[in-house]
């Protein structure tokens, strides 16, 4: 299923998501240092890889949400999509909090702050294995039709297009995602063709 939130012909989500993820699972393994070493400026770093993580981790949820809310009512991915979603929201509130609870003393953060981490920490784990299924086994942000020898993203021609499966003279001079519905093909359409010989 398509992604509706794109740049450059490649969902906007995926490159976003880098944001939180690296600086807050980040800031969580400098809280872990600063508690063996005691040493206050790994929870200094800390304290601002939490505020950059959760102002990336809030630029992502909006495509996020815009993908989500196009995936077809019923189905498991909307089902998965809404726990990710939500429980992505939950680790950003507890990463706020955790934020917030240092403010003061970003070098001496109470133990409230490192707990709220860590749990922040460990939810995301949850929740990013949950976007890996969204996109690995249920196709959200997955063209339609896509397949091992797919023409590029910048072609404007569809996923499915391929000498072959979808002439190009077949496709309208600009595609603009409807033909994609008229020429459906199944992501294993290039291997398929291959094995049994097709050119
Ligand atoms: C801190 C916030 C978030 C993080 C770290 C995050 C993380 C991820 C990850 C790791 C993936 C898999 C990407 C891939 O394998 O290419 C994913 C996919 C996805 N996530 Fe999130 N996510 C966040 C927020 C949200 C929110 C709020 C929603 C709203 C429902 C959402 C909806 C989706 C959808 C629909 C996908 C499927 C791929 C796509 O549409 O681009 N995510 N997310």
């Amino acid at each position: 299923m398509e992604s509706r939130a794109k740049v450059a012909g490649h969902a906007v989500h995926p490159m976003l998501i880098v944001f939180p993820l690296g600086l807050l699972a980040t800031a969580v393994v400098f809280d872990i240092i600063h508690l063996v070493s005691g040493d206050i400026r790994w929870a200094e770093v800390a304290y601002y890889l939490i505020g950059a993580g959760v102002v990336g981790g809030l630029a992502a949820a909006v495509p996020g949400w815009i993908d989500w809310f196009a995936i077809p009512q019923g189905t498991r991915a909307k089902r998965i999509g809404l726990i990710h979603g939500v429980g992505n929201t939950v680790v950003l509130v507890l990463f706020v909090l955790s934020w917030l609870l240092r403010r003061e003393n970003p070098g001496v953060p109470p133990t409230e702050a490192v707990v709220a981490g860590l749990a922040g920490g460990g939810l995301a784990a949850i929740t990013g294995w949950l976007g890996g299924e969204l996109v690995e086994r249920l196709g959200v942000g997955v063209d339609d039709g896509a397949h091992l020898d797919a023409p590029s993203s910048l072609s404007e021609l569809p996923a499915g297009a391929e000498r072959g499966v979808v002439s190009r003279s077949a496709m309208p001079s600009r595609y603009q995602g409807v033909e994609r519905r008229a020429f459906p093909q199944p992501a294993y359409a290039g291997v398929e063709r291959r094995s049994r010989g097709a050119h």
